[in-house]
């Protein structure tokens, strides 16, 4: 089957401040990504995506940039850049970045002219406001807290940051900016970048009149974002006009070959997040309610039929278990379970379902979310729990860093480190290795469609992958208790957990918190 290659990869994400220093100073960096391409490869990994490399005075870790053409000098330069794409090129791994459209650094040049006066050619980059201190333009909310107006008395007028206040939303009604971003984005496609992770993608246009934002009407408890805010943020994201600017981006992106833009989407309502995928839009689009769903089979279910359902054929599925913004998902689901069993359930999953899955560095081998003290805290709305150092050994700083001060405090790395699971073939590692490789070497989990299993029990997640000639099913235990399904006979590929036979009689019985990959001996009829 003709899939693209982005259909048929295996992403790793890197938060680059924390995958590796290589030069001592306690950061990660450009060229410690470079120096562990081996690792990947042997991983598997086919592309990776960096969270911002751009210059940024750092209010939002990097989300907050101050200039798009350049490299932050704590994570290399644009030689380093280069270095690293050349390098993951030569092994066949590709390299996505991280484009931050909606807003810029408070800092970044465009925003200093912008706010010097009410007629700076700059000014109409941004979303400007006049008005008196007392009232901002209307109710829009941060998606940080507060109000996303702020008051700046040069020029007594409101300037809009849907962010933090370090970070004024940029004006997409105004078709210089596009073109500025569209040279950015070229910027990178020049340089070897295979792509754009585009942050707040659903964000950029809001409503040409600023109207106020209805209150919210549902809060489901399926879709954990709409139990949080009591706004409905109809007027300021997801607007329908936000379909061109992102058509505008794919014809810019099309214009090289073979690149790909993967979204950060948060849509209004779930059921949306297709339109985002439509054949001049973007390629893949996270889906956060699958991301966020508590560790239950019903929630998991819902999130992947709903997607099934609303995708069609145009669209392609993205999943995800972590990411930079959230706790990691061996943390959540530790509160109330065992999490190491029910993350090596999660990975199966993650490998198996049809579409393309997104690691997040270090989940491969179980690490957990750090303990950040309050004294080391850097993230201003208490992020930097899931984004501590990589850990690759039981050494100082869990090989990380040779400084004696990493940038943010190590996890427990005398536990859990890359080290150690290499040479262990019960380690989460060797299970990610694993999937891998089975995901690669059996086209029925990239090419197969997805069905619900009939007959299996609500507590557990049973589904099909089928091509003509290859019938699997994956049967996946979400609880802590045995529990019987009923399957037509095969061999299991692959089981969660060690030393499990390998021949599946008409019922396989998944011990407490297993997942199991079965190849049937034949098709199942109807
Ligand atoms: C996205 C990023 C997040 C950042 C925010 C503002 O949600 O993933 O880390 O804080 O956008 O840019």
């Amino acid at each position: 089957m003709a899939l693209h290659w982005w259909q048929r990869a295996v992403f790793y994400q890197i938060y680059p401040r924390s995958f590796a220093d290589s030069n001592g100073d306690g950061i990660g960096d450009l060229d410690g990504v470079t120096a562990h391409l081996d690792y990947l490869e042997s991983l598997g990994i086919d592309a990776i995506w960096l969270n911002p490399i751009n210059p940024s005075p750092l209010d939002d870790w990097g989300y907050d940039v101050s200039d798009y053409c350049g490299i932050h000098p704590d994570l290399g330069d644009l030689a380093a850049f280069d270095r690293l794409v050349a390098d993951a090129h030569r092994r066949g791994i590709r390299v996505i970045v991280d484009l931050v459209p909606n807003h810029t650094s408070n800092q970044h040049p465009w925003f200093v002219e912008s706010r010097a006066s009410r007629s700076n050619p700059k000014r109409d980059w941004y979303i400007w406001v006049p008005g008196s201190p007392d009232r901002p333009p209307n109710n829009w909310q941060s998606t940080f807290s507060g109000s996303a107006w702020k008051y700046d008395p040069t020029t007594a007028s409101w300037y809009l940051h849907m962010f933090l206040e370090q970070q004024p939303d940029l004006n997409y009604r105004n078709p210089r900016v596009v073109e500025a971003m569209h040279d950015v984005i070229r910027f990178w496609l020049e340089r070897g970048a295979d792509g754009f992770r585009i942050d707040v993608i659903a964000g950029l246009i809001k409503d040409a009149e600023l109207r106020d934002n209805p209150a919210r009407a549902v809060t489901d408890p399926d879709i954990p974002w709409h139990s949080k805010g009591t706004q409905d943020p109809l007027h300021s994201h997801d607007r329908p006009e936000v379909h061109d600017v992102i058509r505008e981006f794919r014809r810019v992106s099309d214009s090289y070959e073979q690149r790909i833009l993967v979204g950060e989407t948060w849509p209004r309502e779930h059921e949306r997040l297709a339109d985002f995928l439509r054949p001049d839009e973007l390629q893949l689009a996270f889906n956060f309610r699958f991301l966020l769903a508590r560790y239950d089979a019903s929630r998991f279910r819902a999130a992947i039929e709903q997607t099934e359902r609303s995708f069609g054929p145009g669209a392609w599925p993205t999943w995800t278990l972590s990411n930079h913004d959230f706790p990691r998902h061996i943390s959540r689901y530790s509160r109330d379970g065992d999490g190491e069993a029910r993350a090596r359930v999660a990975a199966m999953m993650l490998f198996a379902l049809r579409g393309t899955p997104f690691i997040y560095y270090g989940e491969e081998i179980g690490m957990r979310d750090a303990a950040i003290p309050a004294d080391r805290k850097r993230d201003p709305v208490g992020r930097d729990g899931c984004r501590s150092p990589m850990q690759w050994t039981d050494a100082p700083n869990g090989g990380f860093s040779t400084s004696a001060n990493t940038w943010l405090p190590c996890g427990d790395f005398k536990a859990v480190n890359v080290a150690r699971q290499l040479n262990d073939p019960h380690s989460m590692l060797a299970l990610y290795g694993r999937l891998i490789q089975l995901r690669k070497s059996t086209p029925a989990l990239v090419e197969g469609s997805y069905r619900a299993f009939e007959g299996a029990p609500e507590d557990c997640l049973v589904f099909r992958r089928d091509t003509p000639q290859q019938h699997i099913v994956v049967a996946l235990n979400f609880t802590a208790e045995p529990r019987a399904i009923a399957i037509p006979a095969g061999k299991i590929l692959l089981s969660t957990l060690p030393d499990r036979s390998n021949v599946a009689k008409s019922s396989l019985m998944l011990e407490p918190n297993e997942g199991v990959i079965v190849m049937l001996d034949a098709k199942i009829t109807g």
